[in-house]
């Protein structure tokens, strides 16, 4: 994916999650790069900042969606706002999520199926719609935003671990169906990332190790993105941890990760 597009137009990407955090630096990354964007999140304001931003350095033509993306049918919706405003996307960087910390039977429900819906049902609906177009145009990349959460078991994060597995897995399965395609899947794996995430998820983690910026993991997953791994960690804690995952024994790992996210004394 260069900065030009299939037909002489600039390079088109959609960006979830991109009023913050490490959505709005693969934002900011894209638009440097010569992408034109799609933005969505829920919060307009956000949006509207940062549209305005790019416009002026970049000079990137950038849409808005304001959209609830847990709701039922928001994949759906997407596609159809994508396709109103061209008609082939290039990137589809599926970002938008957050974390849920405590007890799993103290989270209340309506808040364990909104994650649900959106790490899963939208991602996965949303790689379902976009994709034919690209594997028609053989061209085109996918970088879902998962976590290093998703390589182990993870108490007191038990849903978040889980829907994050979900997203590798079926990324690494992804990406062996597209390759012969010429389209890129990425699973992008953060560690801990100096974001809002943890104050939305009540959660203040006890790893020693310091957290990423959000433009140091966009730098690493784009940087990987024509023919890097397809699973990407960031930093030297990254491949370490990542390394650790498979090689330790999965009970063990549960127990190490309890004693970072324990919420009792
Ligand atoms: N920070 C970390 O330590 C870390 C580590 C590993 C992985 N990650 C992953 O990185 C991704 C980005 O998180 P972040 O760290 O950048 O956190 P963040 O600063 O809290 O940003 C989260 C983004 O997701 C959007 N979002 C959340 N719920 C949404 C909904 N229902 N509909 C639409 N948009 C929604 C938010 O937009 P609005 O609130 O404006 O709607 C915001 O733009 C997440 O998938 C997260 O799991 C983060």
């Amino acid at each position: 994916m260069g900065t030009q597009g299939q037909h002489g137009e600039r390079p088109f990407a959609i960006v979830t999650g991109a009023s913050r955090g490490i959505g709005a630096a693969y934002a900011r990354a894209l638009a440097a790069r010569g992408y034109d964007l799609l933005l969505v999140s829920r919060d307009k304001a956000r949006l509207d900042q940062l549209a305005s931003d790019l416009i002026s350095r970049h000079d990137a033509a950038v849409y808005l969606e304001v959209m609830n993306l847990a709701e039922p049918g928001a994949a759906h919706r997407l596609y159809v706002a994508a396709r109103q405003r061209r008609q082939h996307l290039d990137l589809l960087v599926l970002n938008a999520g957050f974390g849920l910390f405590g007890d799993f039977t103290a989270m209340p429900l309506p808040r364990i199926q909104e994650m649900l819906h959106l790490h899963i049902q939208m991602n996965v609906e949303s790689i379902r719609l976009f994709l034919p177009g690209m594997i028609e145009r053989l061209s085109g990349g996918i970088i879902t935003v998962a976590s290093l959460a998703g390589l182990f078991p993870v108490p007191y994060l038990a849903e978040y671990a889980a829907t994050k597995a979900f997203l590798i897995s079926f990324s690494e399965s992804l990406a062996e169906e597209v390759r012969a395609f010429g389209v890129r899947v990425q699973v992008c794996c953060p560690g801990s990332t100096a974001t809002d995430f943890h104050a939305t998820a009540a959660f203040r983690p006890k790893s020693p190790l310091t957290a990423h910026q959000p433009a140091q993991v966009v730098r690493a997953s784009l940087a990987a993105l024509e023919s890097g791994p397809l699973l990407v960690t960031i930093g030297w804690q990254g491949p370490l941890m990542e390394w650790l995952a498979r090689c330790l024994p999965r009970t063990l790992l549960a127990k190490a990760a309890a004693r970072w996210t324990r919420p009792h004394p």
